[in-house]
């Protein structure tokens, strides 16, 4: 029997465009109420204008992830709105692409801030009500970069190999109190992570795809957990 998401709390960071939209939409088609949070204030009130069109539960709030303060703030808007947390989407993330003698510190720690400190920083937020509520899913967007590094990655491999780690540890800490703790690397995605990076590339993943995987894991009945999904185009460029 899979878990009904109907009626569930669902936290997606980063849900403005790209994945983390995907997820909210596809979380939203399953009866979740939703709140998504980014930087950019108009994205994110346009984002969830379009995304409660279809009549869905959507909240937003500027949220960068990488500061704490903003965190804790985001998490008291969604216990005030929607009284607490059952699913968290770690999808927040960006990338600052150079040689490892040319990533300037600002751009070190806003890599590491974001695609790392920040998850930690939102499971620390969520976790005191998800306890108080017997459980919950916590879903953290990680990439293959988290295991295959690669030319002018050192910052961007640097946070998600950490995330790999993060989650692993994470997902044996909780996992007495029925917070199940899981992460999906994925591979090329037509998003705008890049500039350009959603044009002309149909071999790459479709966000919806993610997303399709996502709520599968979510709803996966309780007693088993699939912790580390890989997803990659089946058919990249020969090189
Ligand atoms: N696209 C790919 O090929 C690919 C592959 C593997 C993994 N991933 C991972 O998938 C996740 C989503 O990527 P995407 O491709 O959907 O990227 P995207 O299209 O650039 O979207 C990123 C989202 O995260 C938000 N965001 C970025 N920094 C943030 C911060 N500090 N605080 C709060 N929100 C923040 C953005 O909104 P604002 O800019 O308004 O803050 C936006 O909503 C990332 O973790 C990325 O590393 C992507």
């Amino acid at each position: 029997m899979t878990e009904s998401l109907q009626g569930k709390v669902a936290v997606v960071t980063g849900g403005s465009r790209g994945i983390g939209r995907a997820i909210a939409h596809a979380l939203l088609a399953e009866g979740a109420r939703v709140a998504i949070c980014g930087r950019d204030a108009a994205a994110l009130d346009q984002a969830a204008s379009e995304l409660s069109a279809d009549g869905g539960d959507v909240i937003g709030k500027v949220c960068n992830v990488g500061r704490w303060e903003e965190v804790e703030a985001f998490f008291a808007f969604v216990a005030d709105r929607f009284g607490g947390v059952d699913v968290l989407v770690n999808n927040a993330g960006l990338g600052h692409f150079a040689p490892v003698d040319e990533i300037t510190v600002e751009q070190w720690r806003e890599v590491i801030d974001t695609n790392l400190s920040g998850v930690f920083y939102c499971v620390k937020a969520a976790t005191p009500s998800m306890k108080a509520r017997g459980g919950g899913f916590i879903l953290n967007i990680g990439s293959l970069a988290g295991k295959n590094p690669f030319a002018n990655g050192a910052a961007y491999n640097a946070s998600k190999f950490g995330l790999v780690g993060f989650t692993e540890a994470s997902m044996i800490d909780l996992r007495f109190d029925g917070i199940r703790v899981s992460e999906i690397m994925p591979g090329s995605v037509q998003t705008d992570f890049r500039p350009g990076g959603s044009e002309g590339a149909d071999w790459k993943l479709d966000p919806a795809e993610i997303a399709a995987m996502a709520v599968h894991l979510i709803k996966t009945p309780r007693r088993n957990l699939a912790s580390l999904v890989e997803m990659r185009p089946s058919m990249p460029p020969k090189r």
